[in-house]
């Protein structure tokens, strides 16, 4: 089977930034044809920095880095500085890159790609807030039946919010923009907290990155002791969940997850609940499903490929 071909929308971000590593890694089942940066973790000018260090560190300067969207469509921008500190990036020292960004908006990106390739053969792997997909498709309605499959991080339902207590923080940034989406009509797979809360990179699964003794490696292991410093203390967990590789390893191992064909809409009214996603896993309001709700993932499994691919790097 030929390649994948993808577009990873992002906020990096220490695991936006092991998400991308995954993809560069694995050349076989991924065709990275380029990234777009949002504002979502820390803004814009600090998300589209931090992949194009994240992808000098992986050795692919060549990859395209768009900045795209610096606000969401509707809100004021809500970031997340105490998770991943004030660069977005914090834990280890990486050097400002020296490749270019872009000099083409990344929503124009997104659309210009949509029409040069084939239909049907790019998948887009949104890993942040959906401001960029969701102007894509305002802008430009005919590349929506263009778009093979949406894979990406974002919602909860079982464990319903982190940044608020009923929203997950990439849907919570832009609710606007994530019900453009669920409401698109494409194909899409979702990876929310209910199963990157399972993808805990434990101790042991630390160690096992920083063992491979490379510079990614070492710099995977470190921004991992960096975050996880505040998801062990908010969830007395035994390591930090690894939210968004959860998107790239699923391309390349769908097999790994599992999951619910479910309805999901998204509370844009309430300031109580917005950003919730609502899902009908058990199938009550005969709306018909829109989404792949995963819910479980075969962890050790995970961090086996993760660990097997970034030794690649
Ligand atoms: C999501 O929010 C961000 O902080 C992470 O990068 C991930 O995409 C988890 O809620
Ligand atoms: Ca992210």
């Amino acid at each position: 089977m030929s390649a994948r071909k993808i577009i990873i929308d992002t906020d990096p971000g220490q695991d936006d930034a092991v998400a991308i590593l995954l993809a560069l890694a694995s050349p076989e089942e991924i065709d990275l044809l380029g990234i777009t940066a949002v504002a979502g973790n820390v803004p814009l000018e600090l998300t589209q920095k931090n992949a194009r260090k994240v992808c000098e560190l992986a050795g692919f300067p060549e990859t395209p880095v768009h900045a795209g969207c610096d606000r969401p469509l509707g809100r004021p921008l809500v970031t997340a500085e105490h998770v991943h500190g004030k660069t977005g990036l914090d834990g280890p020292q990486l050097p400002d890159p020296v490749m270019p960004l872009q000099s083409r908006h990344g929503v124009d990106f997104i659309i210009d790609t949509l029409r040069a390739e084939a239909p049907g053969s790019v998948t887009l792997c949104p890993l942040g807030p959906l401001t960029n997909i969701a102007t894509a498709f305002k802008k430009a309605p005919d590349i929506v039946e263009r778009v093979q499959e949406i894979v990406l991080m974002g919602g909860a339902y079982f464990e319903v919010g982190n940044i608020t207590p009923t929203a997950e923080f990439n849907i919570y940034v832009d609710p606007q923009a994530a019900d453009i989406v669920f409401r698109s009509g494409v194909p899409i797979v979702v990876m929310p907290l209910d199963v990157t809360h399972k993808a805990l990179v434990t101790s042991a699964r630390n160690d096992a990155f920083r063992a491979l003794a490379t510079p990614v490696g070492i710099a995977v292991a470190e921004m991992t002791d960096f975050f996880e410093r505040f998801d062990r203390e908010k969830y007395a967990s035994p390591g930090a969940p690894l939210h968004d590789p959860c998107v790239t390893a699923y391309l390349i191992r769908p097999e790994l997850f599992s999951g619910r064909e479910v309805n999901v809409e998204i509370e844009t009214g309430s300031e109580l609940t917005m950003g919730m996603t609502v899902a009908d896993w058990w199938g009550v309001t005969g709306k018909p499903a829109n989404a792949l709700f995963i819910g479980d993932l075969d962890a050790d499994g995970f961090f086996a490929l993760l660990t097997e691919r970034l030794a690649r790097l």
